[in-house]
């Protein structure tokens, strides 16, 4: 069985702000890191729609915004708002000794 493990993402310094989306990368993996009001979320990087940075897109609510073509998706389940269809992985974070990490896979 394969165990997932965490890994460090960037320095809480790093991360977006309250309102604020990046890119960031973990294990040769890029990640979208989000910051919906204080709580930091991790997206797949890549859009399912035509591979945009989710990470240069921006927040409207708690959906992320694919700077391409304005597909939004949801930073809690990773699910396009309709009427898109398409979802990309949410992977679990948590703040350790400064650091962010995310849990890939
Ligand atoms: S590539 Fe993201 S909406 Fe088109």
């Amino acid at each position: 069985m394969v165990v997932s493990e965490w890994v460090r993402l960037c320095g809480v310094d790093e991360a977006p702000k309250a309102g604020e989306v990046r890119e960031a990368e973990a294990g040769g993996v890029a990640v979208c890191l989000a910051n919906v009001d204080g709580r930091l979320c991790a997206l797949d990087n890549v859009c399912p729609h035509r591979a945009g940075p989710l990470g240069e897109g921006w927040l409207e609510g708690e959906a992320v915004v694919c700077p391409w073509h304005s597909w939004a998706f949801s930073t809690t389940t990773g699910v396009a708002e309709a009427p898109e269809k398409g979802k990309v992985a949410v992977f679990p974070v948590k703040i350790e000794g400064g650091d962010v990490l995310v849990k890939l896979g």
